[in-house]
């Protein structure tokens, strides 16, 4: 409170308004079971005190945040600050046996970090497999202490839009690779589009008084899609993306995929009256496998329309793109560039390091075979997600990496270099790879490792993400913790640098912590490895993920103790074993560690 309180107290006497301190914003999160019954049926579900989606972190830029986790969950336990970049604290990242052991069941854990630098929406989840689809919540941070504020007209009201999906069975039984959810959901809401033998499902109701503008905080905290949000008669200015400013883009659209977050202007100037707000999840069209179409539907709705919610009339319902139709999606991103803020820093010229990464499916054979038949159904073989036909599976550790490396307790000779460039060149894209056949056998052979890139401090590194159509063509949301990411530009088909470089924006690029690699497409991106730690990087579909889409980035200590991660907080060994990481069922995928 020293040299904060001083200023703030000078600043009082030339001011009218009282510059608020940089404060400390403090929660306790209890993570437990809780009964909820949609669709006529009592699930159990994972949530933070009680509440679906979980308590809302509300900060000014430069406050610090103190979350004590109460873990009375029968699952070991981490919780991500998704996007918050957490510099030089890469201790409370909130990546199990990475930066942290997990929270055991019955033990507590308390998260510290600062945010500063930046502004917007962000969010919070477990960084347990599968659990995240309702341990969630939104972390908001409004602009700094002080005079400065949004660059835009200042909205009537913030409101948070928080799409999720709704499973009917207890989550962490699930297998995603088989299952699916039995709705999407707006603020935990299923909508009126799902019923209960006749009697309609609640939806989110959004309140508007006319002529006001609204800010809508858009996450996709949904573990499977890609969404588009859309609200009848009303048009999105979109201002941020991933907590960084965008100049504003106005749309009747907004794609969002799972990890992103937007934030968008609504102006409430249509004749009063109410409005469907729907979240479509869109998906690659056959041959890839199609799952239920599951739509949720809230209600936009006018204070001063006769008759309030129980008015009669039937809401005004928005014209939904045919669930396939991905670019909608492509145009969306594509439009987005940044603002001129003075948050904002040029992107780097010089380029230290260049990646291609191919994304995809793969295999490899069960019980460490060299060769095996594989296929569809092959019982011999194993369906991985990859990176360069790699797989992530981290080996069988008792201390967290970032621990290890630390002290220095472990050589980590195990980890495997990401290479530059995949194994296999072929068309990544050609289209009749995508359904599992002879066809792509050839390319599928993958393998498992700690696959891990090194980074001196500092260095510019440029990756350009391939999806590629083997056995799938789905898009790729990926999500590099502790950086931001300028996305240069993005193609349909395979990437070629001699043609493609001439389409990157260096001018304004929009800046995210994480990029829709289209499907069947690319995306260029670059970043300034200047968070010394082990990130994680990877697919935020759930599936993806489990399945082993995941590098891990470790940016190497500068020179100062100013580029150096410190010490880990004193309590960081206290808590936690390798054992019981998961929920059982994740090692349907892993069983062979
Ligand atoms: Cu939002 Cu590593 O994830």
């Amino acid at each position: 409170m020293h040299g904060c309180t001083t200023a703030a107290v000078i600043f009082f006497f030339f001011m009218t308004a009282f510059p608020a301190c940089a404060a400390v914003v403090e929660h306790t999160f209890v993570v437990s079971h809780m009964n909820m019954t949609h669709l006529c049926k009592e699930t159990r579900v994972m949530v933070v005190n009680g509440q679906l989606p979980g308590p809302a972190i509300e900060v000014t830029e430069g406050d610090s945040v103190v979350v004590h986790v109460v873990n009375k969950s029968p699952y070991n336990m981490t919780i991500h600050w998704h996007g918050v970049k957490q510099q030089l604290n890469c201790w409370a990242d909130g990546v199990p046996m990475i930066t942290q052991r997990p929270i055991l069941p019955n033990n507590n854990f308390t998260y510290r970090f600062d945010v500063s630098g930046q502004e917007g929406t962000l969010w919070w989840h477990a960084h347990v497999p599968l659990i995240r689809a309702t341990v969630h919540g939104i972390l908001i941070i409004r602009p700094g202490h002080g005079a400065v504020s949004y660059p835009f007209p200042k909205p009537h009201k913030e409101i948070p839009i928080i799409i999720g999906e709704w499973w009917s069975e207890d989550i962490a039984q699930v297998d995603t690779t088989v299952s699916y959810n039995s709705a999407s959901t707006i603020n935990g809401k299923l909508g009126d589009l799902y019923n209960c033998s006749g009697a309609m499902e609640q939806g989110y109701m959004m309140e508007v008084e006319p002529g006001e503008i609204y800010l809508l905080r858009v996450i996709n905290a949904a573990l499977l899609s890609e969404y588009y949000l859309k609200i009848a008669g009303h048009k999105f200015t979109v201002v941020a993306a991933d907590a960084n400013y965008v100049s504003p883009y106005t749309t009747d659209i907004i794609a969002i995929a799972p990890g992103q977050t937007f934030d968008a202007l609504v102006v409430a100037d249509a004749s009063p009256g109410r409005y469907y707000m729907v979240a479509l999840p869109n998906q690659p069209p056959k041959p890839d496998f199609q799952s239920p179409v599951l739509p949720s539907r809230g209600i936009l709705q006018y204070s001063n329309v006769a008759g309030g919610s129980q008015s009669g009339d039937v809401p005004m319902s928005p014209e939904m793109p045919d669930n396939h139709n991905n670019m909608l999606s492509f145009y969306f991103h594509g439009n987005l560039t940044n603002l001129h803020h003075p948050r904002h820093q040029p992107v780097p010229e010089r380029i230290d390091e260049r990646i291609f990464i191919t994304l995809g499916l793969g295999s490899v054979c069960r019980n460490g075979r060299q060769s095996c038949k594989r296929g569809d159904n092959s019982l011999e073989s194993l369906i991985v997600a990859t990176m360069n036909s790699m797989s992530f599976l981290l080996p069988n550790v008792s201390t967290a990496l970032l621990e290890a490396r630390y002290y220095n307790t472990s050589n980590m000779d195990w980890l495997q270099e990401l290479p530059d460039v995949p194994p296999r060149v072929f068309n990544f894209t050609d289209h009749s790879l995508i359904p599992a056949g002879p066809k792509e056998e050839k390319l599928e052979p993958s393998s498992r490792a700690a696959l891990a890139r090194r980074f001196r401090y500092g260095a510019v590194v440029e990756v350009v993400f391939q999806s590629t159509a083997l056995m799938q063509s789905d898009s790729n949301p990926m999500h590099l913790h502790g950086h931001n990411m300028f996305v240069l530009a993005q193609g349909h088909g395979n990437y070629d640098m001699a043609r493609d470089l001439a389409r990157y924006n260096l001018v304004n690029p929009p800046v995210v912590n994480t990029v829709l690699v289209p499907r069947l497409g690319w995306v260029a991106v670059r970043f300034v490895a200047d968070n010394p730690g082990i990130w994680y990087m990877h697919c935020h579909y759930e599936f993806h993920l489990t399945m082993g889409m995941v590098a891990l980035f470790i940016v190497e200590d500068g020179q100062t103790t100013n580029t150096s991660l410190p010490s880990p907080p004193a309590d960081i060994q206290a808590y936690g074993n390798a054992n019981n990481l998961m929920p059982d069922k994740y090692y349907l995928q892993n069983e062979e560690r």
